[in-house]
């Protein structure tokens, strides 16, 4: 069985392929010149998905050593994410189906992300706990299985990836934030600027939009505006904003562990590139005597190879959708639960 998967929900174009229990192809073309404006231009992603998927196909086949005839299935995502960047790709994805008279599968992005760590050797063990942070979501999740997942908590405001951005934008680093404000936080004291953990009378659910605005006044306060941040004062403003969401991403993680009985720990997203939070939660993980699954760095990122190992679960328990399958733009509540009954 022979599976390519499209995902085109942001600013990644990514095919891959499936083929069998193997990955044989997973490219992502990242569309860095979003970096100039300071964040994704929208329909400047658009046309930038539409120059490079066809292309991409191509490659990842070739890659595969495989025929567009050989394909057995077609899957794409279909949201959350830009509506005309998923439109992009899931109806090239659909116009393949169509043509090659196989059938499709559309996938949910967040989906998509929650199972990414089975792509790894080490896979997590249902029942398990998935932390998903990326630029649009931030989800504590307890999945039972591939059909059932149960969302216990949600950023209120701000996702843990945007605010990262937000932040990093705000002291003169741009986009995307979390790199950067990563590399910088390596030479800087965490421990310098004492920045809020939301308090939340939510047991699950995150805040970072106070966490965001009192990086603004600290700024403010004392250098009236970024440009007159010395360069040392800068790597401690990331340091103690990164200790600060992480902080409020682990708080989390452990009062849904000492309450649920999970067998591993995953963490997922673009966020999860995170070197500090990926050394927390492993450490969360070791203290609670759980598995800490977290995906190698190709696959934290938006990426095709998560898309099609969705669409072979759903396949595999009889999914198929139809070609009308539409784009959205955002997460409903429990989308992921309602919108699938395998
Ligand atoms: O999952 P993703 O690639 O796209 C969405 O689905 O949103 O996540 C992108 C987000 C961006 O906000 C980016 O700043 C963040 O992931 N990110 C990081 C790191 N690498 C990427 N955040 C913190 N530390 C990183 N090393
Ligand atoms: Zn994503």
């Amino acid at each position: 069985m022979n599976i390519l998967g499209i995902e085109s929900s942001c600013d990644e174009t990514s095919v891959a392929v499936i083929s069998g229990d193997k990955l044989t192809a997973n490219l992502i073309s990242s569309q860095d010149f979003h970096k100039n404006y300071g964040g994704v231009v929208p329909e400047l992603s658009s046309r930038a998905h539409l120059q490079i998927v066809k292309p991409l196909v191509k490659d990842a086949l070739e890659k595969s050593k495989l025929d567009l005839h050989d394909i057995d299935l077609i899957a794409a995502t279909t949201g959350p994410g830009l509506i005309g960047a998923l439109l992009v790709g899931l109806t090239f994805a659909k116009g393949l189906a169509l043509s090659l008279k196989k059938p499709f599968i559309s996938v949910n992005h967040i989906e998509g992300h929650i199972f990414s760590g089975f792509l790894m050797k080490d896979k997590p063990e249902f029942p398990f706990l998935a932390l998903v942070v990326s630029g649009g979501h931030t989800l504590l999740l307890y999945v039972k299985s591939f059909s059932e997942i149960v969302q216990l908590g949600t950023t209120v405001d701000d996702a843990a990836g945007e605010a990262f951005d937000k932040v990093s934008k705000m002291i003169g680093f741009g986009y995307p934030g979390g790199p950067q404000i990563q590399a910088a936080a390596k030479l800087g004291n965490e421990n310098k600027i004492s920045f809020p953990i939301a308090g939340l009378d939510h047991p699950y659910n995150f805040s970072f939009s106070g966490l965001k605005t009192a990086v603004l006044r600290y700024i403010q306060k004392n250098y009236k505006s970024s440009e007159n941040i010395p360069p040392e004062n800068l790597n401690d403003i990331a340091a103690s904003f990164q200790k600060a969401v992480v902080g409020a991403l682990l708080q989390n993680c452990e009062k849904a562990l000492n309450s649920f009985d999970v067998k591993s720990i995953s963490l997922v997203g673009g966020v999860a590139a995170n070197e500090y939070l990926r050394e927390i939660l492993r450490a969360l993980a070791e203290k609670h005597n759980k598995k800490f699954v977290v995906p190698d760095l190709e696959f934290c990122g938006d990426n095709a190879a998560m898309i099609a190992f969705r669409a072979k679960i759903l396949y595999e328990n009889g999914m198929r959708d139809s070609l009308s399958a539409k784009p959205y733009p955002s997460l409903k509540k429990n989308h992921f639960l309602s919108h699938r009954n395998i």
